[in-house]
Parts: structure tokens; C-alpha cells; sequence
């Protein structure tokens, strides 16, 4: 007899097959028994009946308590009256582990208390069809780069720079010497880049933000492309196939999972659609202005109403261009016309969702990037080697960071940016 995972029941219609699997819930009456199962793979129904199997056996499906791991024995059926389109009809039961006051019940449970179950809270079906989303938009990722050349660059975690911005950092002490946990990759893979010219990381980035946001977490994993010999238009068209091929995998690969959220794939269809709208950041103060956010003056960074805002006016991701200068990182490159702004662009996902990308062409120059770093009281010598770049054969380069959480948020139609990771940090949490 073979034994299978639940989700390939499809391919074992008719055969007798062994199941490992959990107790995820039940149903019993004096003639039958409903066990819903689940194995890590999906969720079925097992039916037990009562005149079809041996007295203990039956007598076991109605005493088995909820997560009770269990190997079933019995035949796969197509079952129309399910979503999932298949059961299996129990022929015999083995309890392999058992389980005692399961503390998630299908009942209502407050967030503080499922965000400390958060171990427990994984199994259910909902966290179980984040985790599909979550993982083919990792998976689609290195579809997407690897088909493209790009080749993938692991940055350190711990070092010594602080690209965005030196209020944000987590500190920790590196043999007597200040380090902090990486915010952000770029920097070391502008460096790759023009070693090896297209690469992409994908990894662990941190931020200290004291922001207790549906959008926020204090550790997040980002993926960073990186070009060198590429402006930034071709970045922004980048960005933008690499959004809707992501889509179009969930799309491809994780209908159950849409479903299992109530996610409507003709919105995400939509988003498919290319181009995205463009937008500057001075059109989209006016904007703004216009609109009833008379409070939005030009170099102000825009909320999470005003972001929502301009997302649904244009009902698509929208890139907002060209922000000013003196609210952007030191390493932007400056507009070619104009003092105030620079070349930068974030996509800012719709229904209000917010940003999902920032990403710019970066400055070249010693002199320029020198003279930036002193103005953010950055410390010349940690940067040195990254000025290094400016000597020996600089290129116009570009690349962005797409946050995996808010993604996976944005396109499984979630609340809360704390379920699209398995484990969340957040302000004031770091259990379990
Ligand atoms: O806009 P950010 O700060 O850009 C950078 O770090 C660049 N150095 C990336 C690059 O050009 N290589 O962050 C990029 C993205 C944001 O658009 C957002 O999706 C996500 O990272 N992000 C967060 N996600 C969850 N929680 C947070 N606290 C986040 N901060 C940024
Ligand atoms: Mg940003």
C-alpha cells in the first residue's frame, strides 16, 4: 500500500492508501464520522462509517481529540461537495501521537492570543494557504531572476553601514566594535553588481521602527535585485514585469489557497496588466492637494491614507517618481535637471496595501557620494570601501527591494503584515 500526502490524492482515486495526518477537526452522529484531516500538504475530509468498519475503529474516530496525529488507512473518493474535490473513506485508524486541550478552538480568538499561539496558530488552513502564497513568490523570484541572468548574492547580516537612515538600526556589539543588523543589502550588491553585473538578494533585513502599523515589522525579508549598465527606466520596467510574474504564478499555482482566503482573482488578473501607471511626486501632491489632503505640502512623506489614496485612484500598483532629495537616502542619484529631486521611484500597491518597492538608480561620483555622507553625519571611513566603487570604472547602475511580507499581504488580501510571516517580530514581540 502507498503512502501518499493529501494533496496528491488526485493521482489515487480508487486505490487503498496510508495517510499521516492530524485530527484538524470533527464531526460525529451515531451512524458516521466527519474527521477533517490534514497532513501539512492540504486539508480533507476522512469519513468514517460506522456499519463499514470494525466497532473499535468507530468507536476511536468519535474519541479522537483535535490535533491527534494519526495514520489512516482507506480509499481515495472524489468528493464534488468539497472544494478541495476529494475525501477518503476510513478503513482503519492508528493514533501515532496524542493531543490534550488543543488551545485554539474553532471558535473566535482574540489577536494577542493567537500572535502567542503563533506556533500552534500555523496550522490552520487560513496561516497554511499565506504560507502557499509565501512560498511561490519565493519560488517565483528565483524563477524570474535566474531566467534573466541575474545571479544571486547573499549580503552580510551583520555589519557596519546603515544605508537608511541611522534612527532605525538594532546595535549589537561585534567584538568591542559597534555593528548593527543589515537594513538593507544594497550597498554590498552594488558592489557584486559590478562584479558580476545582474544579481539579486534575497534575505533577512531589520529595522528598529517603534511603527505599530499593519505594514510594519521589525524584521522582514527583502529581495534586492541589482544592475549594473542600467538606468532607471529600465529598472521601473523590471520592477514591474517581475510584480505581475509573481502574480500570474500564484495565479498559476495557488487557486486553492486564493480560494481558501477569499481572494478574487479577477482583481488579481488585473494586476497583471502591464504597464503601471507613473506618477511624479509633484503631480501627486497636487494631487493630493486637490483631493482633500490640503495638509500634504510639497517635501512631505506621505502616510498610509495619502499612499491608499493615490493606489485606487489609479486602481493598479502606481510608481511615484522623482521624490525630493532631503527625504531620501544618501546613495540616490540626483535628477539631472533639478536640485531638489532625485532619481527614485516607489510602487506603491492598491487597496491600500502601500509601498511594496522602493528602488532607485543610484548616485556615481566620489565627490557627490562624499559630500552626501557628510550631510547624513555618516561616517566616512565605514564607507569607504563602498567609495571605492567610484574608481575603478563606475556605471550608471539601479536596482530595488521588494518587502516579501507586505507582497504576500497585498496578494493573499490579508489584514495584517504579521500573518505573511511565519514568525513575526514586531514592536514589543519576540515570543514565540
Ligand atoms: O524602501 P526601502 O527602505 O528600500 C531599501 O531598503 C533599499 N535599500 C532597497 C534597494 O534599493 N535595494 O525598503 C524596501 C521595501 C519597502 O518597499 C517595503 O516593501 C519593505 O522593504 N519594508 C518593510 N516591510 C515590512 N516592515 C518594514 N518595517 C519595512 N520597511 C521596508
Ligand atoms: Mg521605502
Amino acid at each position: 500500500m502507498e503512502r501518499i500526502r493529501i494533496i496528491d490524492s488526485k493521482d489515487h482515486v480508487g486505490e487503498k492508501v496510508e495517510i499521516d495526518a492530524w485530527i484538524a477537526n470533527k464531526r460525529s452522529s451515531g451512524k458516521i464520522a466527519f474527521l477533517q484531516l490534514r497532513d501539512g500538504s492540504a486539508y480533507f475530509q476522512g469519513v468514517v462509517v460506522k456499519s463499514e468498519v470494525p466497532e473499535e475503529v468507530f468507536e476511536l474516530a468519535k474519541s479522537l481529540n483535535q490535533e491527534t496525529s494519526v495514520k489512516i488507512i482507506g480509499e481515495i473518493r472524489e468528493d464534488t461537495r468539497s472544494k478541495f474535490g476529494y475525501e477518503i473513506g476510513v478503513a482503519n485508524i492508528e493514533v501515532i501521537g496524542e493531543s490534550h486541550d488543543y488551545p485554539i478552538t474553532p471558535k473566535e480568538h482574540g489577536t494577542d492570543f493567537l500572535m502567542d499561539h503563533r506556533h500552534l496558530w500555523l496550522r490552520s488552513s487560513k496561516q497554511h494557504a499565506i504560507m502557499q502564497i509565501r512560498n511561490e513568490l519565493i519560488r517565483a523570484t528565483y524563477e524570474f531572476f535566474n531566467e534573466r541572468g541575474f545571479i544571486k548574492i547573499d549580503p552580510p547580516i551583520l555589519t557596519s553601514s546603515a544605508p537608511e537612515g541611522t534612527t532605525e538600526l538594532f546595535h549589537t556589539d561585534y567584538f568591542g566594535q559597534e555593528a548593527y543588523l543589515s537594513q538593507t543589502g544594497q550597498l554590498y550588491l552594488e558592489a557584486a553588481a559590478m562584479a558580476f553585473g545582474k544579481v539579486f538578494s534575497f534575505g533577512p533585513t531589520f529595522r528598529a521602527e517603534k511603527s505599530k502599523t499593519r505594514r510594519h515589522l521589525t524584521e522582514f525579508w527583502m529581495m534586492e535585485p541589482e544592475m549594473a549598465f542600467v538606468e532607471h527606466e529600465e529598472s521601473l520596467e523590471i520592477q514591474e514585469q517581475y510584480v505581475a510574474f509573481m502574480i500570474e504564478k500564484v495565479l498559476e499555482n495557488c487557486d486553492y489557497a486564493l480560494d481558501v482566503l477569499g481572494r478574487d482573482k479577477e482583481i488579481l488578473k488585473g494586476y497583471t496588466e502591464l504597464p503601471y501607471p507613473r506618477i511624479t511626486y509633484d503631480d501627486a501632491v497636487t494631487l493630493l492637494n486637490e483631493n482633500g489632503f490640503e495638509d500634504i505640502k510639497w517635501g512631505d512623506d506621505f502616510g498610509s491614507p495619502h499612499e491608499t489614496f493615490i493606489a485606487n485612484h489609479f486602481n493598479k500598483p502606481v510608481f511615484i517618481l522623482n521624490y525630493p532629495k532631503s527625504m531620501s537616502p544618501f546613495y540616490m542619484k540626483p535628477h539631472p535637471d533639478r536640485d531638489d529631486v532625485v532619481i527614485r521611484a516607489d510602487l506603491i500597491a492598491p487597496e491600500g496595501y502601500g509601498e511594496i518597492i522602493g528602488g532607485s538608480e543610484r548616485a556615481i561620483g566620489y565627490d557627490y557620494i562624499m559630500e552626501q555622507l557628510e550631510k547624513d553625519n555618516l561616517d566616512y571611513a565605514d564607507y569607504a570601501w563602498y567609495l571605492d566603487l567610484n574608481k575603478y570604472g563606475p556605471v550608471p547602475h539601479s536596482g530595488f527591494g521588494l518587502g516579501l511580507e507586505r507582497t504576500v499581504t497585498w496578494i493573499a488580501g490579508i489584514e495584517h503584515v504579521r500573518e505573511a510571516s511565519p514568525f513575526p517580530r514586531l514592536l514589543h514581540r519576540i515570543y514565540p
